[in-house]
């Protein structure tokens, strides 16, 4: 059932207007009530009520690379709407999820496997292709809970350090691809650097290497890149590659606590997958999924303000005269040239928690972007925060 209160009512009648401050200390936030969205001109009113609950639920969240508008307030409703569903099992609004993913995605609905996160598919793709002691290579540092997992499984990860720019070392990962590899990782953009590959470079590399064995690419940020040479790899799926591409929900979509997200890959591979899945994906939170997809105008103003805040922060960083990464995420890494865990302290003192270290860069900070606003008033503390 679609609300009848109209979105500036809700504004004021909610935890997201102007009451927000009674919040007590420690309680969750309250759960903000449906709202009838139907003018896309309140975005900017809806980000600002959002960003003013962000506040009193505590310290501004930069460690995480979450999305700080969180979903759009069509998937809010979407999801609010979907409440009577919540003694059902979700498998016909995921099929319908998997649709949209497709469509999305430019690929056939066979070609995709929506999940609980999309770190369900990093530790689905490592059971699957490292089952049988196959060993693993990725880029070091980057998104870890692949290969963590994959050493838990006792498999052996191959590393292989970022260049100085700290872009993927492609031609030293293809020196070692040896022959006990089942699996290659690449994160693009990076994480925790939020760099590129070019293009061209990034598609010869992985379709010579899926010649030898499967390729995962993590395009969780894809929807936060705004340079325009860049292209996801999805096409390569398409043309029958042994490439996996990983999306999810959790970032532009602003879905992380709901877990979402979703494999691409031919369905041969998509099938060998699925029988190493650990569960239904939920079905509320499908039915956000769905209405946050198809929210292209929600995206656009995500994407916009992050470019936004990205700049506030490479600028000021420049200013400084730090090293810093080239990204095109919603995070920068910024070197503090004191030890990580003495930024996280002088900074969560000003409100503000931010990454821990990636090792072996244990003097520099990933930092993800907020709104506009919150990255004019970190920019305003960090100084300070790396001298400390
Ligand atoms: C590169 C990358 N891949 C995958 C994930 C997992 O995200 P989720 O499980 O929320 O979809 C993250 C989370 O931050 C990430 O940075």
């Amino acid at each position: 059932m679609t609300s009848p209160l109209s979105r500036r009512a809700w504004l004021r009648t909610t935890s997201l207007g102007v009451g927000a401050g009674l919040l007590l200390p420690g309680a969750l936030p309250a759960a903000p009530a449906p709202v009838s969205w139907s003018d896309p001109g309140d975005i900017e009113d809806y980000a600002r009520a959002v960003q003013r609950q962000r506040h009193v639920a505590g310290p501004a969240r930069l460690q995480s690379n979450e999305n700080p508008y969180g979903m759009s307030p069509r998937a809010r409703q979407a999801m609010t709407d979907a409440w009577d569903e919540h003694n059902k099992y979700g498998t016909p609004s995921i099929r319908v999820l998997r649709d949209a993913y497709a469509k999305y995605a430019g690929v056939p609905a066979e070609c995709v496997m929506v999940t609980q996160g999309s770190r369900e598919v990093l530790c689905i793709a490592a059971l699957t292709f490292g089952m049988r002691g196959a060993d693993i290579l990725t880029a070091d540092p980057t998104f870890e809970a692949l290969p963590q997992y994959a050493e838990h499984m006792g498999l052996t990860v191959h590393r292989v350090p970022l260049t100085e720019d700290h872009v993927h070392d492609l031609n030293a990962m293809d020196q070692r691809l040896v022959s006990s590899v089942g699996l290659v990782f690449v994160c693009n953009p990076n994480n925790p650097t939020g760099t590129l590959v070019p293009d061209a470079t990034l598609r010869d590399y992985v379709v010579s290497t899926a010649k030898r064995t499967p390729v995962l690419v993590d395009e969780a940020y894809h929807d936060y890149v705004t340079d325009p040479s860049y292209r996801s790899m999805t096409d390569l799926v398409v043309k029958g590659e042994n490439v996996i591409v990983l999306r999810t929900a959790s970032k532009i979509h602003g879905l992380a606590g709901c877990r979402i997200g979703f494999a691409i890959a031919r369905p041969d591979i998509i099938a060998r997958m699925q029988g190493f899945t650990t569960g239904v994906p939920n079905a509320l939170a499908a039915r956000a999924a769905i209405a946050a997809v198809a929210d292209t105008e929600w995206q656009e103003f995500c994407r916009t303000k992050n470019a936004e805040g990205r700049e506030i922060l490479r600028a000021a960083v420049q200013t400084m005269g730090r090293k810093q990464s080239v990204s095109h995420a919603n995070f920068i890494f910024v070197h503090a040239g004191i030890p990580t865990a003495t930024v996280q302290a002088a900074l969560a003192a000003k409100n503000f928690t931010v990454g821990r270290a990636f090792p072996p860069y244990l003097d520099w900070v990933r930092i993800s972007i907020g709104t506009p606003e919150e990255m004019h008033a970190l920019v305003r503390v960090l100084p300070d925060a790396l001298r400390a």
